[in-house]
């Protein structure tokens, strides 16, 4: 019988991971999977983390089981964060439960709108790659739209006509910052007018909030998430800890439900628990418990700031110096100065990717996607050079 399964591909994403250690030139640049990268090129564990994890050894009492909710102290712990005001849970509106890593999140949520009937999602293209993965393993309908106009701003005028054309049993997945894999976010403006359409639609939003902290910085992260939920009756926001805590391999996430009463949050959350448990019974402890260690002591939550805004200072210090760039052959960096998160898109067909590999140990996704984070000040200018020689 199982000889009837197909040989599959290897995610074409992570098998960039094994492919550039496999590489021995000294020079390689690592563009490909979403790490952050410091000045130096490494991926350290955080100093807060690291602290987190030292009083977690010496004063965890138990490894016994949680529920299939997870750690509720963590959970609890990131709301003021993400959701932000007096009352971040908005007197039981809004609940959530630990996920493994922000793609259980997702999972999840796609699950519930599932199993609440809905059958179409709404999303801008190109998305992360997951995204449709997930859709198409749960069995959704991806209804596709392009997220990028061509001047490189967001396609307002796409998502209103697919939002005004969506029926009231749709639901549209929206990254909440950073866009993966464009850069390319939302205005403050946009947010406000996409928060009204989906008031009036009714469509359900599903926000994907997967980078806070590491485009303008936290709060204002966070707006157009807090603004869609200050004006829709029901939403669900996928968060992940994996980048802005630095826990990749820890698998950190959670999924919040926001809906008309604290009554209604409870019943939908009974329903992530039971998918939860029949997915994989409860997430992984360890990761989310250092989470909560940091946010629930001061000093470590200054320090947790602290190292989140030097990520994002680097980040926008390599995008400023790639848009000032003028000697990249075909390829305009300009565009990246204006856009946030660790993405942007370079248009580069197949060859000039496999080149910018082969030739010049660049390693980036088959999309044209760079990790800007990859780059360090050294770097730069070998990458500019490698780009100008594969587009020229
Ligand atoms: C990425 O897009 O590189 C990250 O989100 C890692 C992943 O799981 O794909």
């Amino acid at each position: 019988m199982l000889d009837r399964l197909e040989q599959q591909p290897p995610d074409a994403l992570l098998a960039l991971i094994k492919l550039y250690e496999a590489d021995t030139r000294a020079d390689k640049i690592d563009l490909g999977v979403g790490v952050y990268r410091t000045a130096d090129g490494g991926t350290p564990v955080f100093g807060c983390i690291k602290a987190a994890e030292a009083k977690l050894v010496a004063e965890q009492p138990t490894k016994a089981y949680l529920g299939p909710e997870g750690d509720m102290g963590f959970v609890h712990a990131l709301m003021p964060h993400i959701f932000g005001g007096d009352d971040p849970a908005q007197g039981g509106r809004i609940e959530g439960m630990q996920t493994p890593g922000g793609t259980g999140a997702v999972r999840l949520a796609i699950s519930l709108a599932k199993r609440a009937g809905v059958e179409n999602i709404l999303m801008g293209t190109p998305s992360w790659p997951n995204h449709a993965q997930i859709f198409a393993d749960i069995g959704v309908n991806l209804v596709a739209f392009d997220h990028a106009a061509a001047d490189g701003s967001a396609n307002m005028f796409e998502l209103r006509n697919v939002l005004r054309g969506a029926s009231k049993g749709d639901a549209v997945l929206l990254h909440g910052c950073c866009h993966n894999p464009t850069g390319i976010d939302y205005t403050n403006d946009q947010w406000d007018e996409i928060a009204e359409i989906l008031a009036e639609t009714g469509v359900l939003p599903i926000i994907d909030l997967a980078y806070q902290g590491l485009g303008l910085g936290m709060e204002e992260d966070a707006y157009g998430m807090r603004k869609v939920l200050s004006a829709v009756p029901e939403a669900l926001v996928a968060y992940s800890c994996d980048k802005n805590f630095g826990l990749y391999r820890d698998r950190v996430g959670a999924l919040y439900a926001y809906t008309g009463s604290a009554e209604e949050t409870t019943r939908v959350m009974s329903n992530g628990h039971a998918l939860a448990r029949a997915n994989w019974s409860m997430p992984p402890d360890h990761g989310a418990a250092a989470v909560r260690i940091v946010l629930t002591d001061a000093g470590m939550t200054a320090q947790w700031v602290a190292e989140l805004d030097s990520m994002r200072a680097r980040i926008l210090q390599v995008r400023q110096k790639l848009a000032a760039s003028s000697n990249a052959g075909a390829v305009n960096l300009a565009p990246l100065g204006t856009q946030q998160g660790m993405f942007a898109m370079l248009p580069l067909n197949k060859e000039q990717i496999q080149a910018l590999r082969d030739d010049h140990g660049v390693y980036m996704a088959g999309s044209g996607r760079i990790n800007v984070a990859g780059l360090t000040m050294d770097n730069i200018d070998k990458f500019v050079s490698a780009l100008a020689a594969v587009s020229t």
